[in-house]
C-alpha cells in the first residue's frame, strides 16, 4: 500500500471516500476499490477487465508500453538465450533460479513423474481418432482429478507441490499420446534418459518399427518456445485457473479449465489459426487483399497473431521467435514461403494507419507456428504445444494463490433484464412479440 490516495465524491450523497493506491514493486499504480461498494454503494464496471487487477502476484511482470516481459525479475531475452525450460519452470515455481543441486533434484522429480497411469491411455483410446488434441488434453487432465483426488488435500503445501510437478511432467506425455491416438500409433512411454524437450519429441515421433534420433536443433527450438510460453501473468487461461482454484477445486480440474480457456482463437488457439490463415492467403500477392479484409468491420476476418491486450508497442516474445524462425529453418536446411508471407503481412501492418493507430503488432503466436511446422508438428497440435509450456505458469499461479489468503472469485454484474413482474399461468400467456 502506498501513501497515495484517490478521492471519490458521490454527488448524489455528497459523501467523499478515500481510496488507497496499491503500489507494486513496479508497474502502474492501482486503486483499491474494495471499500467503494460498502461505503458508497457503487460497483465498478469493466467488461473484459481492461482496467482491473485481479490479484497481487510476485511471478511475472509485463510493461505493455515498453514491451518488457520478466519472469521473477529476469528479462525474457536473457532466459530465452541462456536457460533450459526446467530451469525457468523452477524459477517460476519457487522464485529463484536453481543451484545445480536443486536443478538436478527438480529434473529428477519431473522425469520421475512423466509416466501416466495406464488407465489414462484407455481413456484416450475412448476418443474418436479425429478428436481435437485440446479436447483430449482438457478432458484427460480433468480426469486426473479422479486418479489423484482421494489423496489430494489442497490445504497441504507438499501435496500441492506434488500435484504441480505431476502436471508439468505429464502434460507432454498426454499431449503426445493425443497425437499418437490420431495417427493410430501405439503409446510411446517417456524415456528418462532424455531431457524435457527431447523426451517430448521422442514420444511424438518415435515408432516401434525403427530407431528414432532426436534432432538437437528441434529440441533446442522447443526449449525456447516452452520458455516463451511459460507464463504471462493474468491472461485469460491463468485467470481461469485462479478463478476455479479460488473455490478450492482440485488442481487437475483447475488446469483442465485453463486448457479450455487457452484453446479459444483469441488466446492460445491463435497459433493454429495463424497457420490456417497463412495457408488460406497462400501467396504474397494476396497479402494486400487480406489486409484490407482485416480492416473491414463488415468482414469477420481478423489478422490472427496480431494485437494484444497488454502490449501496445511490441511483444518481446514475437521479436525472439521471429529471429528463431530464420535460425531454425536455416539449421534444418528448410525454407518456407509462409515465413516470407508472414514478414510481408507484418511489413504492411507496421505501415498501415489502421494497425498503427490501434497499436496492433505481431504477438507470440504470429511466428511460432512456422517453427512448429518446420519441426513436423501438425497444425492441430500447436495449441497443445503452447499448453505444455503454459502449464508451468498455471501451476505457479495456482500455488501462489493457494499459499496466500484469498477469497472466492465472484464478480458482479450490471443487470439489464426484466424488472419484477407477476407469474402468469401457462393458459394466460401470450407469445412475446
Ligand atoms: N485484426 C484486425 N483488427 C484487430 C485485430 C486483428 N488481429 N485485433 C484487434 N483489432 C482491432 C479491433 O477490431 C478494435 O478496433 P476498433 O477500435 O475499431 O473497434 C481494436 O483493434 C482493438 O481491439 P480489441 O478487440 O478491442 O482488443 P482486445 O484487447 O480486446 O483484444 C486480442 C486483443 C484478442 C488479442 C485481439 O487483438 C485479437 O483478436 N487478435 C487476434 C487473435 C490473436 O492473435 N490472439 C492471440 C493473443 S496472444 C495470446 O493469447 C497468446
Amino acid at each position: 500500500m502506498s501513501d497515495r490516495k484517490l478521492l471519490v465524491t458521490d454527488p448524489a450523497s455528497d459523501q467523499t471516500l478515500e481510496l488507497p493506491v496499491v503500489a507494486g514493486s513496479e508497474g502502474d499504480p492501482t486503486i483499491d476499490i474494495a471499500k467503494l461498494y460498502p461505503s458508497l454503494g457503487y460497483f465498478t464496471f469493466d467488461p473484459g477487465y481492461g482496467s482491473t487487477a485481479s490479484c497481487q502476484s510476485d511471478i511475472t511482470f509485463i510493461d505493455g508500453q515498453q514491451g518488457i516481459l520478466r519472469y521473477r525479475g529476469y528479462p525474457i531475452e536473457q532466459l530465452a538465450e541462456n536457460a533450459s525450460f526446467l530451469e525457468v519452470a523452477y524459477l517460476l515455481l519457487y522464485g529463484e533460479l536453481p543451484t545445480s543441486t536443486q536443478y538436478a533434484e527438480f529434473e529428477r522429480d519431473i522425469t520421475y513423474h512423466t509416466m501416466v497411469h495406464e488407465k489414462i491411455n484407455n481413456f484416450i483410446n475412448g476418443f474418436h481418432y479425429d478428436a481435437h488434441p485440446m479436447a483430449i488434453l482438457s478432458g484427460v487432465v480433468g480426469s486426473m482429478a479422479a486418479f489423484y483426488h482421494d489423496k489430494l488435500d489442497v490445504k497441504d503445501p507438499e501435496q500441492r507441490e506434488l500435484a504441480a510437478k505431476r502436471l508439468i511432467a505429464k502434460m507432454p506425455t498426454i499431449a503426445a499420446a493425443a497425437y499418437r491416438h490420431h495417427m493410430g500409433w501405439p503409446v510411446a512411454y517417456p524415456r528418462n534418459s532424455l531431457d524435457y524437450s527431447e523426451r517430448f519429441l521422442d514420444m511424438m515421433f518415435s515408432v516401434p518399427a525403427e530407431q528414432y534420433t532426436v534432432n538437437p536443433v528441434a529440441a533446442k527450438a522447443l526449449n525456447l518456445l516452452f520458455i516463451l510460453h511459460a507464463d504471462h501473468e493474468q491472461n485469460a487461461s491463468t485467470s481461469t485457473v485462479r478463478l476455479v482454484g479460488s473455490t478450492g477445486a482440485n488442481p487437475y480440474a483447475c488446469v483442465s479449465a485453463g486448457l479450455a480457456a487457452l484453446w479459444g482463437p483469441a488466446h492460445g488457439g491463435a497459433n493454429e489459426a495463424v497457420l490456417n490463415m497463412l495457408n488460406e492467403i497462400g501467396d504474397i500477392s494476396k497479402a494486400g487483399e487480406f489486409m484490407a479484409r482485416a480492416k473491414d468491420k463488415n468482414d469477420p476476418f481478423r489478422l490472427m497473431g496480431f494485437g494484444h491486450r497488454v502490449y501496445k508497442n511490441f511483444d518481446p516474445r514475437a521479436t525472439i521467435i521471429r529471429q528463431a524462425c530464420y535460425e531454425v529453418l536455416e539449421e534444418l536446411g528448410q525454407s518456407d514461403p509462409l515465413l516470407d508471407l508472414a514478414m510481408e503481412l507484418e511489413k504492411i501492418a507496421l505501415e498501415d494507419e489502421y494497425f498503427v493507430e490501434r497499436k496492433l503488432y505481431p504477438n507470440v503466436d504470429f511466428y511460432s507456428g512456422i517453427i512448429y511446422k518446420a519441426l513436423g508438428i501438425p497444425t492441430s497440435m500447436f495449441t497443445a504445444m503452447f499448453a505444455i509450456g503454459r502449464t508451468v505458469g498455471w501451476v505457479s499461479h495456482w500455488l501462489e494463490q493457494s499459499a496466500s489468503a484469498h477469497r472466492i472469485g465472484r464478480p458482479r454484474q450490471v443487470y439489464t433484464g426484466a424488472t419484477a413482474r407477476e407469474y402468469t399461468s401457462i393458459d394466460d400467456r401470450k407469445p412475446s412479440a
